[in-house]
């Protein structure tokens, strides 16, 4: 059985223990902001967020933001992306009254964390992660030192807030179980401080794309949640489909379609076969109508509570966010150094 495996196996008990005692739990979760959110964020891991702030769970939304330039040369529009990814919280019902969203640039306490954390992992340990190996070869660039360290700095933003559940996609589990083994080797060599945080993956399967592929900004078959109705008609009019008539699901051979026919599904809460039944032979035309009317109609609220948003809003939201976590950040470090003897 692989690590995923068995994650997964974990959760519906900890989902049971979460509903139970929900004040037993501080989330942190979070984003890269490297571009605008779509619809594969708002169901991989969005919703979930929302769910939890309104199970009475104490949640933290990370924007990474300097997790961007692991791989890239700039953070490039990266005030835009976060402004409108805290715009997006809000649409989607995340109060932040309850729900501290912060980027971790702004925090410098919580970078600080990094130095101790460092010195618990090994050289081989780092280049052992398999996320990094992944994000590595993607970039087609030499390792930088960030991208090798990145997972620590991650332990950093969990850590910080003694956070001990982590929503998160199957690639970060890697980061949350170096994040355990620094909460523990940090316990065992200087005393209890940290909580030593389990991931909580998401049961959402992965929405795919309109190709069919992944649902990602970089493949450019996204369709993101600022988007304007017209905006959506017009990127699911363009998704490559095929002359077949008889609309089937199909991955493998149906790519284009069965990407149309899992976001319908989704935005429906029904099945992609039980759509393609429902389009029968009318061909992908009908598909993709039925398609854009299915989108936006189930984005109509969430644009609507997004065009009344401004990027002052936003501002204003992580101007209290990152005044709480920097208030909680410089607690922990407190700990952290008077655990290793540094108070002076
Ligand atoms: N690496 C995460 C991603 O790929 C973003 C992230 C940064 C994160 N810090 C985090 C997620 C802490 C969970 C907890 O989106």
């Amino acid at each position: 059985m692989d690590s995923f495996t068995a994650t997964a196996g974990r959760m519906p008990r900890l989902r049971a223990r979460i509903a139970q005692h929900p004040e037993r739990f501080r989330v942190l979760t979070g984003e890269r902001p490297t571009g605008r959110l779509h619809l594969g964020h708002y169901f991989g891991t969005i919703r979930e967020r929302v769910r939890l702030q309104t199970a009475g769970v104490d949640t933290f939304v990370i924007l990474a933001d300097y997790q961007v330039i692991t791989d890239r040369d700039t953070a490039g529009d990266v005030r835009e992306n976060v402004y409108s990814a805290v715009i997006d919280y809000l649409a989607a019902g995340l109060d932040p009254q309850v729900t501290t969203i912060f980027a971790h640039s702004a925090v410098p306490a919580l970078n600080q964390l990094l130095l101790p954390f460092l010195s618990l992992v090994s050289e081989a340990e780092l280049h052992r992660n398999p996320t990094v190996k992944a994000e590595l070869r993607a970039s087609g660039r030499a390792l930088s030192g960030l991208l090798l360290t990145y997972p620590v700095h991650q332990a950093a933003d969990i850590l910080f807030c003694k956070g001990n559940l982590v929503p998160v996609g199957k690639d970060n589990l890697p980061h949350v179980e170096m994040t355990r083994t620094i909460a523990r080797r940090f316990n065992e060599r200087y005393g209890d401080v940290f909580p030593e945080p389990e991931a909580l993956v998401t049961d959402a399967p992965e929405l795919p794309g309109l190709d069919g592929r992944k649902m990602s900004k970089s493949y450019g078959n996204a369709i993101e949640l600022g988007m304007t109705a017209d905006e959506t008609a017009a990127a699911i009019r363009r998704a490559r489909t095929d002359a077949d008539r008889a609309i089937t699901y199909d991955p493998g051979r149906r790519p284009g379609v069965a990407g149309l026919l899992a976001t319908a599904a989704v935005v429906l809460s029904r099945t992609p076969d039980e759509i393609a039944d429902e389009i029968g032979t009318a061909g992908a035309g009908a598909l993709k109508t039925f398609t854009i009317e299915a989108v936006n109609e189930f984005l109509r609220e969430h644009r609507a509570r997004r065009a009344a948003l401004t990027p002052d809003d936003a501002a204003a939201v992580l101007r209290r966010g990152n005044e709480r976590a920097d208030a909680i950040a410089t607690d922990t470090l407190t700990d952290v150094r008077s655990a290793m003897g540094m108070t002076y």
